[in-house]
């Protein structure tokens, strides 16, 4: 294990010591990590490595099979006690692997629905963030009345990201974005990803697209087996031999 940590000033998310078990099976073990404002920190790893396991776990969205403990703070503020709700309505938000889109409805109803809960919070410009979603995704602009389920995998992908940002998220945690789409869509996806950081909203993103996520990464994270192996910069996991050999090695392998 690398001794490295991910020293932020402001910390967005710190989780320690956050372990999972569906029954008696532990699928992740003394999970660490941090997410400093303004990054973009990646949990790569192979299929059934854990990754959605904690995602769903920092965020409380774990099926009832699933139990957690540990710590999971978030803007300082200790939120494994709350209901996913709540860390919903302070800034949280998953997109999870299923992009759970609304198939029959166009495009821009499933925009305004992510805002859902602005609007019932009273903030009355809850739309503030649709013309921003639609310059970051001009495709979906393009497409605004067309049915979410007639899109392409990349668009439902955009749509996906773009219906989080409309609830103004300050953690935005992404799934495996990358899953199913092809290179220039994902290139096109982790893009947008990048440009994100400027807008300010912090990003954890768990991947199986080690190359990709690690390129636009401040800092990653290797998760193996339930344990995280490996930690560092993103430029230095890059270049890191086991890194290389194993997960980067493996694209080429595939391929
Ligand atoms: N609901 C569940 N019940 C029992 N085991 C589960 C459940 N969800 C995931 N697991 C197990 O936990 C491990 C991690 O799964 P997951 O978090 O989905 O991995 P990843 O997202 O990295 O592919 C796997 O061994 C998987 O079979
Ligand atoms: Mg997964």
């Amino acid at each position: 294990m690398a001794k490295e940590s991910n020293a932020v000033e402001n910390a967005i998310l710190q989780v320690d010591g956050l372990s999972v078990r569906y029954g008696k099976v532990e699928a992740l073990h003394d999970g660490k990590l941090t997410v400093g404002a303004g990054q973009i920190v990646s949990v790569i790893g192979p299929n059934g490595a854990g990754k959605s396991t904690l995602l769903n776990a920092i965020m409380g969205a774990l099926p009832q099979t699933g139990h957690s403990k540990g710590s999971v703070r978030y803007l300082g503020e200790e939120v494994s006690v709350l209901p996913i709700e709540r860390r919903v309505s302070r800034g949280m938000c998953l997109v999870p692997e299923k992009r759970e889109l609304f198939a029959t409805m166009a495009v821009e109803d499933n925009l305004v629905l992510g805002a859902y809960r602005r609007k019932r919070a009273g903030e009355r410009n809850y739309l503030d963030q649709l013309e921003h979603v639609f310059e970051l995704f001009p495709r979906l602009k393009e497409r605004r009345k067309q049915a979410a389920g007639t899109l392409s995998g990349g668009e439902r992908q955009m749509l996906a990201v773009g219906r989080a940002l409309m609830g103004k998220p300050q953690l935005l945690m992404l799934d495996e974005p990358s899953l199913g789409l092809a290179p220039l869509i994902v290139k096109e996806i982790f893009h947008i990803i990048s440009a994100l950081r400027q807008t300010g909203v912090a990003t954890l993103l768990i991947e199986q697209n080690a190359r990709a996520a690690l390129q636009i990464s401040d800092y990653g994270y290797v998760l193996e087996t339930g344990e995280f192996a490996l930690e560092g910069k993103a430029d230095v996991l890059q270049h890191d031999p086991q890194v290389i050999e194993t997960y980067l090695g493996l694209t080429k392998k595939v391929a």
